[in-house]
């Protein structure tokens, strides 16, 4: 089972310091990376839930924590409907030379955020992935442009006419010449990751990403899109163990389910009435401010299905949610999917968060996840004294690391630079 953690706020004032600190902490639980979402815009609510230092550019914060750490994997997120591979490729590689190979780049789309960047408005989710396929194509080849080999040519000019070549890259989005100017880290090409999972999504994930961040907060969400991206990624020549389903698990965990519920419930404390509606209608565009919060919210309800939204992901998981269980308006609005991010939410005991992982990975749900941690210092140390050293007690996590370079955590081969 793979086994990360999202990178935690930091909170007091030594808000370097506190990243580290917590990364050293992941290390020593030998987790296979740490991860770092990025949005390129500064929202009120997500800078009044994330204490200030969301907006620390996740390559340059991990760059720091590379030097601090010795084998934990590095993930860090870059968009690109807005940043040029070129720049995208350099960053990376260069990050990889600073962590000594253990970097993976979470591919993103964005959901908002355009009006930083133009004054284009944000284009279609379609536009937008047909735009990072051709990216991360480019990504790879200028990676590949500039071969490690390069490092062995003494000044040999021949040598390096040889082996460094341009890409010349004609197409849709980008004209890039190249080639690279760094070498190859000799852990060869980084592991990918994306976030989406819309049809479109799913189908550039499947195939080429080496795993995917998924929101599912429901066992059969997981399922489902586990099988599906298995087949996808049979479909386009790879293997079904080539694509991994990772779930954000949201966890708080107490001595008592109670003492976790609390926590939950303290977490949350923040969202009106007024603000779970805005949440709702920013989902999926519904308006139920003149219902009762007893009054059940029906399928007929739902807006049509075409409207454009701002993550197709989040809006089907609504729907679903909707359209399975006719909640009510109360009930609704404190699903993860309206008031979260829609990951899986685990509150309860080390031993009940244990087993829900292990009915998750048995049931084919996830192939690991990504923690998120939700609740005071508490339930994070418990998390890593007890809910970590549990899942290595039934044989489904690692004690030790069996390498240092992310390839190595997720069990991908060594990998020829020059392939
Ligand atoms: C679990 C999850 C995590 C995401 N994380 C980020 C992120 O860190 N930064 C970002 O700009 N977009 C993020 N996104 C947005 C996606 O990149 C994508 O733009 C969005 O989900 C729309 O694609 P879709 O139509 O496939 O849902 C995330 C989406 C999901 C589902």
């Amino acid at each position: 089972m793979h086994l990360a953690v999202h990178d935690k706020d930091g909170e007091k004032g030594a808000l370097i310091d506190e990243h580290i600190a917590f990364a050293k902490r992941a290390e020593a639980a030998k987790l296979d990376f740490l991860f770092k979402a990025d949005y390129l815009m500064a929202h009120p609510e997500l800078m009044a839930k994330t204490k200030g230092t969301v907006g620390l550019d996740p390559s340059f914060l991990l760059a720091t924590v590379a030097r601090e750490t010795k084998q934990i994997g590095l993930v860090t997120t870059i968009s690109t409907s807005f940043t040029p591979p070129y720049l995208i490729a350099r960053q990376l590689q260069s990050l990889n030379w600073i962590s000594g190979g253990r970097v993976g780049w979470n591919i993103v789309t964005s959901i908002d955020g355009a009006y930083n960047f133009s004054n284009e408005p944000m284009p279609s989710s379609e536009e937008r992935y047909a735009k990072a396929a051709e990216c991360t194509k480019i990504v790879k080849q200028l990676w590949h442009s500039h071969p490690y080999e390069m490092l062995e040519t003494d000044g040999d000019i021949e040598k390096i006419k040889e082996l460094m070549k341009p890409i010349n890259h004609e197409g849709e989005f980008f004209h890039i010449k190249g080639p690279l100017n760094i070498p190859m880290h000799p852990a060869g090409e980084m592991p990918l990751f994306q976030a989406g999972a819309s049809d479109v999504g799913r189908q550039f994930a499947a195939a080429v990403s080496n795993a995917i961040f998924a929101a599912t907060p429901a066992m059969e969400v997981g399922i489902e899109m586990r099988n599906d991206l298995r087949k996808r990624a049979v479909n386009v020549g790879r293997t079904a163990d080539d694509i991994r389903l990772l779930p954000g698990l949201y966890f708080f965990i107490g001595d008592t389910y109670e003492e976790a519920l609390d926590m939950y419930h303290h977490a949350h404390a923040h969202l009106t009435l007024e603000r779970r509606y805005d949440a709702l209608e920013s989902v999926i565009g519904l308006n139920v401010r003149h219902m009762a919060l007893h009054d059940p919210v029906t399928v007929d309800m739902l807006p049509p299905e075409n409207q454009k939204v701002r993550s197709r992901t989040h809006a089907k998981l609504v729907r679903r949610y909707i359209m399975e269980n006719e909640p009510s308006v109360e009930g609704l609005l404190a699903r993860p999917e309206v008031i979260g991010s829609a990951h899986l939410v685990a509150i309860g005991t080390s031993h009940d968060i244990v087993d829900q992982i292990v009915t998750f990975y048995e049931k084919g749900a996830l192939d690991g996840f990504i923690a998120v941690p939700g609740g005071p210092a508490k339930s994070l140390d418990l998390f890593f004294s007890d809910v970590i050293p549990m899942l290595v007690e039934r044989g489904l996590f690692r004690a030790e690391y069996e390498g240092s370079t992310l390839r190595s955590h997720l069990g991908l081969n060594m990998q020829l630079s020059n392939k």
